[in-house]
């Protein structure tokens, strides 16, 4: 076995740019709502809020916590394997600078999504967002800009940041919504989300203004160009602060399955959660290969996640692709926050609860690294953001999503994913894979969703056959080996892991109240209708325009909003409304291309 190549690396920063004196890594205290990616060995964390300690020439914290946002643009290398509870990794904070030919910035946002792009793309991008209020005495603080911009590239060989003008197509900035990738097609969704006073210059100055959208939007990095595709078949829609995943070999070019999240908010001061719970005891599904806006909604069953917010998720799949398992960790629920750990596995649809701990997380982001760990970033563990910093001294930890073990070492070299026990004990087979459970317990919901996976509709298992609990005394001999990756320092990791649990134990926090079950919504299986296929080359996408003033299409949309009439506006978004008086849906030529016209 290879001894681990390990870069011996204390822990430093490049700069300490920016206004304030407050270092983003040195002064890190917690940071939550940023957008992160991963990209050729590399993670990136842009925005979010951060919470810093201010310290004494010493390093000793000194005052208190101060609340405000990540300026930089944070690098952790995932190169080599690290620790970082010895900071024994190498972490940088590098200035956000302007586009070269604009000389524009990107703005500092929360609640947006970072992208990692194609392989073979040298760029990772930015979408959506919004910009905090919380405090306007920070001195990184910065108003919103113009929506028109709301996607902007940073090219990691070059580190040069461009922006692009994507508003023809899709006319607003979101924020708060779901959003995945399928990197190998180069290709990024950000599903429904909300408008807000900080996601556009020309919404600044309405105060507690809150609006839902439809649609999710498309987004080809290759060519920069972007389109808003109908959630009009979408149960729960709009909604916000949901997942979505994408789950690579189901149909032709994959699936992305959504679920969680609040619907529509009930006031309109609510940027908490005031919505409806979107239930986890179903979940949607869009088809990439037909990119006809169509969703399809499946019942799930097994061990129901409460009704959440604002938590991560991860997918992996069986060697043998004959499961693939969607890892949820954390949130936020209506009055209790989660540290716990659910997979939904496909294509039996069956939630498996594989984890609980008393050390809750929400507002965090998290990444699959190597072949089967979990890399989580940020987070809180409590509603008070100004109530103490997060135990994990960096932000970072690690989840072997095999053997379910927490640490706070990245193995660069780790091994094959192996499927837990806990997950072949529900759907059948081994380490490897080799399902039973090929089908939802209750059948697929209808024809489309049974075609991805190469099955019928009818109901019952089918050809599956539900596990014994024979099964569940089976080890395989791979599960073991993963067990043991790292084994030449097993000793030692042994000895890091204890005190590690030792102390993720001490970390508890106080909230003991069991979760509790707030209101959730029914979701019906409803039969979409019928949809226009689509095709996915360049052309789907509008070209990037070159108006620097408001188009046409955003002065309509901003009329639509009644942004010429503030008072209406508030008036409006507080309660549900009929089309007549607001239309939820925007003209069916916005998001048609133009040909031609560039
Ligand atoms: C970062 O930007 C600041 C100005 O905001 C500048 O003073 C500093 O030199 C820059 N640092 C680097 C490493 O470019
Ligand atoms: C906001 O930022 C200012 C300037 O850094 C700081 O003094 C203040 O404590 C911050 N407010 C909060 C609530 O942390
Ligand atoms: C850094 O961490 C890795 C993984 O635990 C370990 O192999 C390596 O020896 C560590 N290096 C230092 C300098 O502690
Ligand atoms: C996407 O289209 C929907 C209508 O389907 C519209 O309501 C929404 O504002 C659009 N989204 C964006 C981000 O412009
Ligand atoms: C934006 O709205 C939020 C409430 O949603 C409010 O706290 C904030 O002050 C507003 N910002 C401005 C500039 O009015
Ligand atoms: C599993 O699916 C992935 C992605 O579609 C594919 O690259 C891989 O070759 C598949 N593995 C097997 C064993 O079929
Ligand atoms: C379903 O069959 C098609 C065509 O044979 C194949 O490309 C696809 O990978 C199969 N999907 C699954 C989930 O087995």
């Amino acid at each position: 076995m290879l001894a681990p190549v390990v870069a011996i690396l204390s822990l430093w920063v490049l700069s300490t740019a920016g206004d304030s004196n407050l270092d983003p890594i040195k002064n890190y205290c917690k940071r939550l709502y940023h957008q992160s990616a991963v990209k050729s060995g590399k993670l990136y964390i842009d925005g979010g809020l951060e919470i810093f300690t201010p310290k004494n020439d010493y390093g000793t914290a000194e005052g208190g916590e101060i609340l405000g946002y990540n300026e930089w643009l944070i690098t952790l290398d995932m190169q080599y394997s690290w620790d970082w509870e010895t900071s024994n990794f190498s972490m940088n904070a590098l200035n956000i600078t302007a586009d070269p030919t604009t000389g524009t910035k990107p703005a500092n946002l929360i609640s947006g999504a970072l992208y990692a792009g194609a392989p073979d793309d040298s760029k990772i991008y930015l979408y959506g967002g919004t910009t905090s209020f919380l405090n306007e005495s920070f001195p990184g603080f910065e108003w919103p800009d113009s929506a028109q911009y709301a996607l902007w590239s940073f090219d990691t060989d070059d580190q040069t940041w461009s922006q692009y003008d994507v508003s023809l197509n899709v006319p607003y900035k979101p924020a708060g919504g779901a959003y995945a990738e399928a990197a190998d097609q180069g290709l990024a969704f950000y599903l429904n989300g909300w408008l807000d006073n900080g996601t556009s210059n020309a919404f600044e100055n309405e105060y507690n203004f809150l609006k839902y959208l439809d649609g999710m939007v498309a987004v080809n990095t290759n060519t920069q160009q972007a389109r808003n595709l109908s959630t009009s078949s979408l149960n729960n829609s709009p909604r916000v602060k949901g997942a979505l995943a994408y789950i690579p070999g189901v149909s032709s070019k994959g699936i992305l399955v959504a679920m969680g999240g609040v619907t529509k908010p009930t006031s309109d001061s609510s940027l908490d959660n005031e919505g409806t719970y979107v239930s986890f005891d179903s979940v949607d599904i869009f088809d990439i290969a037909s990119m006809d806006g169509a969703w399809y909604n499946q019942p799930v069953s097994g061990d129901i996640p409460g009704p959440r917010t604002d938590f991560c998720v991860v997918t992996v799949s069986a060697p043998d692709n004959s499961s693939h398992n969607i890892y949820l960790y954390g949130g936020q629920g209506a009055n209790n926050l989660y540290d716990d750990v659910y997979v939904l596995s496909l294509p039996s649809f069956r939630w498996i609860k594989m984890y609980q701990g008393e050390s809750p997380r929400y507002g965090h982001t998290c990444h699959l690294v190597g072949n089967k760990q979990m890399l989580t970033v940020g987070g809180d563990a409590s509603e008070d953001l100004m109530s103490g910093c997060d135990w994990e001294e960096y932000g970072v930890a690690i989840l072997d999503m095999s053997s379910m073990v927490w640490g706070h070492i990245y193995h660069a070299l780790d091994g094959e994913y192996q499927v837990p026990t806990k997950i072949y004990n529900v759907i059948g087979g081994d380490g490897q894979g080799n399902a039973h459970q090929m089908k939802p317990t209750g059948g697929f919901s209808n024809d489309q969703i049974a075609q991805f996976f190469n099955e019928t509709a009818s109901t019952g298992s089918g050809k599956s056959t539900t596990p014994s609990s024979s099964t569940s005394s089976k080890i395989s001999g791979g599960a073991i080996a993963g067990a043991v990756v790292g084994s030449v320092i097993a000793a030692g990791l042994i000895a890091a892991l204890i005190l590690y649990l030792i102390r993720r134990q001490r970390k508890q926090q106080k909230n003991t109240n069991p979760p509790s079950s707030p209101p959730t919504t029914t979701e019906t299986a409803e039969a979409p209708p019928d949809y226009k296929p689509a095709r996915l080359d360049g052309a789907f996408f509008r070209n990037r325009g070159q108006a620097v003033e408001l188009t046409s299409q955003q002065v309509s949309a901003l009329t639509e909003l009644g942004i010429s009439n503030p008072a209406m506006l508030h008036e409006m978004d507080g309660r549900p409304r009929g089309p007549a008086e607001l239309p939820d849906t925007r003209p069916a030529d916005v998001f048609t291309t133009k040909s031609g016209k560039n």
